[in-house]
This record gives C-alpha cells, sequence and structure tokens, in this order.
C-alpha cells in the first residue's frame, strides 16, 4: 500500500441520501459539528459497551501479520482501527473516513496510546483510494448507515479485499421482541437525544438522527443477504448486547 492510498479523494455526489435521509455533505457537516464531543458521548451513551463492541469486532483479523493490512473505513476518531491493532499488533492499518475534522483526532490519540502503524488519512469509503485486494480485511463501524449508498459501500468495501479476506460491518440495529425493543427504541428516541443536547448542544440534531437512522436502516437479515449479493461468502450476522448491535462478517 503506497502513500497515495492517503490522498483524499473527491466526496460522492449529494444527491445520495442514506437511511437517516441525509446527503454526504449533510453528514460531513454533522460529524464536524460533533467530532469534538464524539468518544465522550459515544461512550457515555453506549455505557461504555462500545469498547467491547469493537474488541468483538476486531478477534475477526486477530490472525493477520506484518505483511497485512487492514483498511477501517468511515473510522471517526479511530476507535475500530485501534482496536484492530490492539488485536493484531503486527498489521498496518489504514482508517479512513471523510470527515476531517473526525479524523483528525486519530493520530493525536495514537499518540496518547502509544499505538503505532495506524495511518489516517481522509478517504470516501464510496470512492477508496485503494487497489484492488490491497488488503486482508475492511472494517467498517457504526459507519455503513451514514453512507449515501450501502450497496456502493459494501461493493468498495470488498473491492479492496483480498480473495479470502474478511469484510466486517459494525452497526446498531433495532432490537426484536416486545418488550426490549420499544424500550431500547424509547431510549435512543427520547433520552438519548436530551442527555447528548445537555452536554453539547451542537449534538442534538445527531442524536435525533441517530434513532431515525437505525430504525430506517437493514435489518440483520437484510444485511446479511446485501453482503451476499455483492458476491460475499459466509455471511455471518453476529447480534450483540440483546441485538442492539449486529456484527456482520463476510469472506471474499
Ligand atoms: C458514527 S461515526 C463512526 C466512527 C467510528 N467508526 C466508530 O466506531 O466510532 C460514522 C463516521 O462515518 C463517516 N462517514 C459517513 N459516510 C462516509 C463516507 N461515505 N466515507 C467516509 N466516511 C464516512 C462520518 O464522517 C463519521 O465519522
Amino acid at each position: 500500500m503506497g502513500t497515495a492510498a492517503l490522498s483524499a479523494t473527491a466526496p460522492a455526489s449529494d444527491d445520495l441520501r442514506n437511511a437517516g435521509g441525509k446527503s454526504p455533505a449533510e453528514v460531513r457537516e454533522m460529524f464536524a459539528r460533533v467530532a469534538r464531543r464524539y468518544d465522550f458521548l459515544n461512550h457515555l451513551l453506549s455505557l461504555g459497551l462500545d469498547f467491547r463492541w469493537r474488541r468483538i469486532a476486531a478477534r475477526e483479523v486477530a490472525g493477520l501479520g506484518a505483511s497485512d493490512a487492514v483498511a477501517d473505513l468511515c473510522t471517526g476518531t479511530g476507535d475500530l482501527a485501534f482496536a484492530i491493532k490492539r488485536a493484531a499488533p503486527a498489521v498496518k492499518v489504514l482508517a479512513l473516513d471523510f470527515t476531517p475534522e473526525m479524523v483528525a483526532y486519530g493520530p493525536k490519540k495514537a499518540q496518547r496510546a502509544r499505538l503505532e502503524g495506524v495511518a489516517f488519512g481522509v478517504g470516501d469509503t464510496l470512492r477508496l483510494p485503494l487497489r484492488d485486494g490491497a488488503c486482508a480485511a475492511s472494517s467498517v463501524g457504526f459507519g455503513i448507515r451514514n453512507v449515501g449508498d450501502l450497496e456502493r459501500g459494501l461493493r468498495e468495501m470488498a473491492r479492496v479485499v483480498r480473495p479470502g479476506g474478511k469484510v466486517l460491518v459494525l452497526e446498531f440495529t433495532k432490537p426484536r421482541g416486545f418488550f426490549f425493543g420499544p424500550l431500547y427504541m424509547c431510549y435512543l428516541k427520547y433520552i438519548l437525544p436530551i442527555v447528548a443536547g445537555c452536554i453539547a448542544w451542537v449534538a442534538g440534531d445527531a442524536y435525533r438522527y441517530l434513532p431515525k437512522s437505525i430504525q430506517a436502516f437493514a435489518g440483520p437479515d437484510e444485511m446479511a443477504e446485501r453482503m451476499r449479493a455483492i458476491g460475499l461468502k459466509d455471511v455471518r450476522a453476529v447480534p450483540l448486547t440483546f441485538g442492539t448491535v449486529h456484527l456482520y462478517v463476510g469472506v471474499k
């Protein structure tokens, strides 16, 4: 993987709309606004469970070595990229996101955590600046829901992975069940935006968008089917924390 891998790409067309109804420009603007508070709110509102979800996802690539690269896309401030680096210390991790304000936190966090071998860059998941099969795996944590074209995003993730490599997607899902499902949606719709709004008023819109986009986004059966439809094999949808999150794994 050369330095070209880190060059910025032109953002995807603003005619696109993601599951929450936002265009790529609106998504970038929203994450630019919450970037400063993103990690704090993330850990608080998930009650710290987000660390565990990312660790479980990262275990999927624990066997990779020094000749392997993993592309973590929609990396935000880099937490999944760091979990991958911890699970597979020799691997090279390329962490890309199209919001410069989010990705700017990555190198500072890596330095604080004394983690080397994670390269951050600005890049759009819909047009990755990577050649076909450049990576041993690609991953995205809580990002694919925000991408303007799910199928194109999954195809890009698969394109940059070599045959036999894994595509990993970690994403929120609406839990099933008569009791827990509505209770959880109530937390997402009413409690979470208020808590987030009190801590950072600029985050209010982002945390109203969160439940809306989760409700509108593909459930586990549809996501697994979408991954199979683009040619991935051995697709698994692993429920985490009562099905509020799923880890999807597919093999190219
Ligand atoms: C909810 S954050 C997830 C960050 C991180 N992966 C995590 O686990 O916390 C979603 C991120 O996806 C990014 N994003 C959304 N659409 C994107 C796209 N088309 N290309 C690259 N990044 C994108 C946003 O900028 C944002 O940083």
